[in-house]
């Protein structure tokens, strides 16, 4: 087989099989062959698409170019959720209690990243001494214990993958469906989950901005996970503005503990809700939606979703009091309101500006070496739809640099737009995705 002749084929047209994707993700990773030729490659899968088949042979193939997890030693149907971009997404630190208390087990494997604000494991070193630098016998004990564990990433998942994104990167090959669906679930597949539940979201803040892209990608990723044995499941949502109030790791991890007192705004409690059911769908926890929506709504309003929590930081080194006593949590410097500049209805809010205004602040990282400030990000205070006058507070900006501040201020302003009419409520929740088709 050579490099050449797979390019052609796919130049022309033509469908390949798994052997040939396989040779390429093979010699592509072991280097022999080279980017010229990758490049090349990617573009022709660009231009002439692949069928659901190569998608899947693709995927395993950069799946099973490093290490694939092993979570047999946990009891249960192990259930992870994956959600695609989005701004300040809380629904992690949220939905691992509440399934856990639910009784499904969460063994979640997490890393840093780059992003608007740190990734779950920045978020819950808000509680000082806090760590996923646990062994793996821990990690095993206290799922089976407390159903709930976050750890550091182990081992090398998806090396090819890693290669593949930055070629395509340089490359103009993102935006493929297939590229994009393959490279997702390669990294999943890899971290060792029974089953997986998409949060896909779609909007002006989200990876995809079209709802029909967005229910196309979910059902291409719901497809490869199906294929390869593991039942997959993708909740469409809407991404238009932020969800929750809160962007930032401290202020995440605050709104995290209302919501777990049934105190946290409704669309991010309504998310959680949805995933959560999906995933004790999955884990045989529940029957189905109605009996798995009641276990999450029991185990908030009974406290023991926040009791799970509280272990959970306890356990991994972490000062659980603060779930308890959240003012004792450090404060940014500047606390800054941001007051509407015109009369009427908030039309829109723009998520994507709202997490770069968060970046800016030093919520998140802008090179894997920067470091995070943990108190500082935004409150969004008016949400869209909601009517106010010129001098109403809009957000409130928590900041620890004067000038940061300023830019803050000046972004946050652009995000939001006004009307003077009444904004009819959008959706939150689009549809669920799952082996039978699509149920918008
Ligand atoms: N996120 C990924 O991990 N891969 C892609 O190709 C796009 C987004
Ligand atoms: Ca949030």
């Amino acid at each position: 087989m050579n490099m050449y002749d797979i390019i052609l084929k796919k130049r022309n047209g033509q469908i390949l099989s798994k052997e040939e994707i396989n040779h390429f993700v093979t010699g592509f990773t072991d280097g022999s062959i080279p980017d010229y030729q990758a490049s090349a490659f990617m573009m022709a899968l660009f231009f002439q698409k692949m069928n659901e088949e190569e998608t899947v042979y693709l995927t395993e193939a950069m799946m099973n170019s490093g290490d694939v997890l092993d979570l047999s030693q946990i009891e249960g149907i192990k259930v992870d959720k994956h959600s695609t971009g989005g701004v300040g997404d809380t629904t992690t630190l949220v939905l691992g209690p509440m399934v856990a208390a639910a009784g499904a087990p969460v063994a979640k494997m997490s890393g840093r990243g780059l992003g608007h604000t740190g990734g779950t494991v920045d978020k819950l070193e808000s509680f000082p001494g806090f760590s996923v630098e646990i062994t793996n016998d821990e990690f095993i004990k206290n799922v089976n214990e407390i159903k709930l564990s976050v750890s550091a990433q182990t081992g090398d998942l998806a090396p090819a993958d890693k290669k593949i994104y930055a070629l395509r990167d340089v490359t103009a090959t993102v935006d493929n469906m297939s590229l994009i669906a393959s490279s997702i679930m390669s990294k999943k597949l890899a971290s060792g989950a029974d089953a997986i539940v998409l949060d896909v979201k779609t909007g002006s803040g989200a990876f995809m901005k079209e709802l029909d892209d967005s229910f196309e990608l979910a059902k291409i990723m719901v497809n490869i996970g199906n294929n390869m044995g593991r039942e997959t499941v993708a909740v469409i949502s809407n991404m238009d503005q932020p969800l929750g109030n809160m962007i930032g790791n401290i202020l995440e991890v605050k709104e995290a503990i209302e919501t777990l007192q049934g105190k946290g705004p409704e669309d991010l409690y309504e998310l959680c809700l949805s995933l959560g059911a999906q995933m004790l769908i999955l884990s045989k926890v529940a029957k189905d939606e109605e009996e798995a929506r009641e276990k999450l709504e029991e185990v908030v309003n009974n406290g023991s979703a926040l009791e799970i929590f509280k272990e959970f930081i306890t356990r991994q080194g972490g000062n659980g009091d603060l779930i308890d006593h959240p003012d004792l949590f450090p404060k940014a410097k500047y606390i800054v309101e941001v007051k509407a500049t015109n009369d009427g209805y908030i039309e829109h809010i723009e998520a994507d500006e709202v997490g770069m205004s968060a970046l800016e602040l030093g919520a998140g990282r802008q090179t894997k070496d920067s470091v995070i400030d943990l108190s500082v990000g935004i409150e969004l205070i008016k949400k869209v739809g909601d009517q106010v006058n010129i001098g109403d507070t809009i957000a409130i900006i928590h900041s620890n640099d004067e000038d940061k501040t300023k830019r803050s201020i000046e972004r946050l302003l652009k995000a939001y737009s006004f009307s003077d009419e009444k904004i009819p409520s959008s959706k939150l929740i689009y549809g669920i995705v799952n082996k039978d088709g699509d149920f918008r």
